[in-house]
């Protein structure tokens, strides 16, 4: 199977799966969108309101903050991939639950597996812990690692992890959209 065949049906498992009970609440699952054969994967939390409405991720606030962020570097969502650690919506906006994430992250490393990408860039907490425990990296908190690219070696795939602040944080906070734009400048040269 080659790869637009592999995500089509990991797209279908993912509109038919019942394996937390966000499968309940949600309208639409957010599989995830872009480029096939990117170089950079994205991963932010979960779909919000929009995201759950329209089956697309970081279409709302923290979306156009995003673009922003990644119009900066000259990149277009069509060059990228972007996905989030949970598929489906938590109600009111909930944090992602421990066993919803682990329910939901086999989805997850299998776009991993089928993207392989070089760098992979985590938006917010819940990314960062995630994929740094999968790739065993020592756990640090955002505020003392963020921007900085780490890289891993003997790795198939992979090469580079790199931890941003959730685009969110910036809504109202021109310091933080600061530091943002700054962090996104290290993954430039990835594209
Ligand atoms: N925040 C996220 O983490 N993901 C989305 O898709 C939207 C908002
Ligand atoms: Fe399945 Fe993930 Fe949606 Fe839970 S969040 S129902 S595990 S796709």
């Amino acid at each position: 199977m080659g790869m637009i065949d592999e995500m089509n049906s990991l797209k279908q498992k993912i509109y038919l799966c019942k394996r937390c009970n966000l499968w309940k609440t949600r309208t639409n699952p957010v599989v995830g969108e872009g480029s096939l054969t990117t170089n950079i994967m994205f991963i932010g939390e979960a779909p919000g309101y929009n995201e759950d409405q329209q089956g697309k991720p970081f279409v709302g606030r923290a979306g156009k903050i995003f673009d922003e962020l990644l119009n900066s570097i000259g990149l277009k969502r069509k060059d990228i991939y972007i996905t989030n650690i949970l598929k489906c919506r938590p109600p009111d906006n909930a944090n992602p639950s421990p066993e919803q994430i682990k329910a939901c992250s086999p989805y997850l490393d299998e776009q991993i597996k089928i993207i392989q990408p070089k760098i992979i860039v985590t938006l917010g907490n819940f990314a960062l812990s995630y994929i740094f425990d999968k790739f065993r990296l020592k756990q640090e908190k955002i505020s003392s690692i963020h921007g900085r690219v780490f890289t891993l070696a003997n790795l198939v795939g992979i090469e580079k992890i790199v931890a941003m602040y959730h685009p969110a944080v910036a809504a109202y906070n021109p310091s933080m959209k600061a530091i943002l734009i700054k962090d996104f400048k290290n993954i430039g040269d990835y594209s």
